[in-house]
């Protein structure tokens, strides 16, 4: 897998006495925690949950969600446009990449201005416009923040290359070199090359962790803390519910600019190897995201994180020591185990279990994507319903990936002159770049798979005949209507919603098996992600569970349509059953 590196509240009066009291307990210490300019407006249900627990989170890639006004490129409109599906799938929040106005070296994650929208995708009143469909669909929106960098054209870097000492000079890092042509030091930037770009305008140089194109700001500079700060209270007030954070390990760097480690070996860009040890992941970032998460409390936002971690001792920092930095790491572990393997999710899935609320993901924009991971070439559409059945029913929080719901598959280029990806032109052929999993939705069997009446930025793959959402909606037994299945379940399930996860069966090397349970209401999931019929059986005395046969609720099999009895569950190759058990 390519890696970078990188309830609403319910009405207060029909609260049981013990929930309200936990209601008022939960504002009083979210309060104790904010700055007494900064007043909470987190809301909590009767289980102490917020908002965004019971959401299903949905990735939209903007280029390539729909085109509304026929120039190949997805649009705000577009999306707006498709509010009814994305409500009928079973969709909660949107998250957006970046739709802000960009010169598009790296498809708008080079943010030329924060407040506004790229004339590409449409205007502020386009946005409006969606933000208030979408809040009548009861989709809430969350936009991309692209903390790290600006792009060069941001009229910030524009000031702070002019001089020396503009004002906005220590905006950016700016350095000197160690001589002609010598860098500051060995970092490397993770698109390829060094992380240095000399400007001849003032001899000095600066960094820039991706594209040159991409300056970093100055986190240290509390001036950029304010400003980046009241960026995110502007879409706030527009009625944005959250952010995704983009980067956020690359935050900040050693001011005595260390060189990094050097290690064997060459990059897929032909750079040494090096251990980002000065420039990632720099305990600093931690201040920032805790007095981000304040502003965000006071609307009630969430705040996602692109959180790239080695580990789950990594990843538990960032939902901070007091539960008070980001309530949504991405747990990108998951996405990384690269087989379909039982033991594999299962060590993942008890991990981040035990340090904060799960937030699984499969794929985005940057990851090939899931249906060609864990596929095997002949059982893809099985396999995708498998991958569905894993992560729609966990305890957490499921982010999904315009398309997944369709089984859509990465279409990479074939020659280096059809990449469009920059580092894929850079990286060729080791590094094809992110174009393949960036390509337009399928939304039926029309020219340019009904995506739009011109051609396309990105090609689509011949795959949009038999996986478009037109067609797969007439097919009950399509990956769509699997996945419709499961999250309708996910929605009405209070197992699902509010229930704990026991694992099940723990040794079991084919067949991943657990239980949700909340109350008296018990769910048992089981995966078959090996390639050959499974027979299961279960015990549930040690956990106080003494039935013995489960209600069907969803299956992708043949088998046990209606119930199945908990001493033989039959399962065919690459199968999902859930059952309720009965009681
Ligand atoms: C992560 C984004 O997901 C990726 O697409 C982008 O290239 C880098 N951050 C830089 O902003
Ligand atoms: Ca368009």
């Amino acid at each position: 897998m390519r890696t970078m590196q990188p309830a609403d509240l319910k009405d207060r009066n029909t609260l049981s006495r013990s929930s309200k009291l936990m209601y008022w307990l939960a504002v009083i210490l979210l309060g104790s925690c904010m700055s007494p300019k900064a007043k909470s407006q987190v809301k909590l249900d009767a289980e102490g949950h917020q908002w965004w627990q019971h959401a299903v989170f949905y990735e939209i890639y903007p280029r390539s969600f729909a085109d509304s006004n026929s120039d190949g490129i997805g649009d705000l409109n577009g999306i707006t446009a498709k509010l009814d599906y994305l409500k009928n799938l079973g969709v909660d929040a949107i998250w957006i990449t970046p739709c802000f106005p960009s010169p598009q070296v790296d498809f708008g994650y080079d943010v030329a201005d924060y407040e506004n929208i790229d004339p590409m995708y449409g205007t502020l009143a386009d946005f409006e416009r969606l933000a208030s469909e979408a809040k009548k669909h009861n989709i809430r929106i969350i936009m991309d923040f692209v903390m790290n960098h600006t792009s060069d054209q941001h009229a910030w870097f524009k000031e702070s290359r002019s001089s020396r000492d503009n004002p906005k000079r220590d905006w950016y890092i700016w350095r000197d070199g160690k001589g002609p042509n010598k860098p500051p030091n060995n970092w490397l930037s993770t698109f390829g090359g060094s992380a240095w770009k000399f400007d001849p305008i003032t001899g000095q140089w600066y960094y820039h962790f991706f594209y040159p194109e991409q300056p970093d700001l100055n986190w240290r500079n509390p001036d950029v803390e304010k400003a980046m700060f009241d960026v995110t209270s502007w879409w706030y007030q527009r009625g944005v519910a959250g952010f995704r954070l983009d980067a956020v390990d690359t935050l900040f760097e050693d001011p005595g600019l260390h060189d990094n480690p050097v290690v064997p070996g060459k990059n897929q860009y032909g750079d040494p190897r090096m251990q980002n040890l000065y420039n990632t992941k720099l305990p600093e970032l931690h201040g920032v995201l805790q007095r981000l998460r304040q502003v965000a409390d006071k609307y009630d936002a969430v705040l996602i994180g692109e959180t790239w971690t080695k580990d789950i001792d990594e990843l538990k920092q960032y939902y901070g020591e007091h539960s008070n930095e980001l309530q949504m790491p991405m747990d990108f572990l998951f996405a990384r185990v690269d087989k379909l393997s039982a033991p594999e999710f299962r060590k993942q899935i008890a991990g981040v279990n035990a340090v904060g609320w799960p937030v699984y993901v499969l794929s985005n924009h940057d990851i090939v994507r899931a249906y060609v991971r864990y596929g095997d070439g002949v059982h893809n559409d099985a396999i995708a319903k498998v991958m569905a059945g894993l992560y729609l029913t966990l305890r957490g929080t499921p982010l999904m990936y315009d398309g997944e719901e369709i089984g859509m598959t990465n279409n990479d280029p074939k020659r280096r002159g059809d990449v469009k990806d920059p580092i894929g032109r850079l990286g060729w052929p080791k590094e094809k770049g992110r174009d393949g999993e960036r390509t337009p939705m399928q939304w039926n069997t029309d020219a340019n798979a009904g995506f739009s009446q011109a051609k396309p930025w990105l090609p689509v793959p011949s795959s949009y005949k038999t996986h478009n959402v037109e067609s797969e909606l007439k097919n009950s037994d399509s990956i769509l209507n699997f996945y419709k299945r499961v999250l309708a379940l996910r929605h009405r399930s209070l197992a699902f919603r509010e229930g704990e996860y026991i694992a099940l069966n723990e040794t079991d090397p084919n067949v991943l098996s657990y239980l949700r349970r909340y109350k008296d209401e018990a769910v048992l999931v089981v995966l078959n992600m090996s390639s050959s019929p499974q027979q299961v059986s279960f015990n549930l005395q040690p956990v106080g569970i003494t039935a013995s046969s489960a209600k069907t609720l969803v299956t992708s099999g043949k088998a046990n349509r209606d119930s199945a009895s908990l001493k033989s569950i039959s399962l065919e190759p690459f199968s999902v059953y859930i059952g309720e058990i009965e009681k």
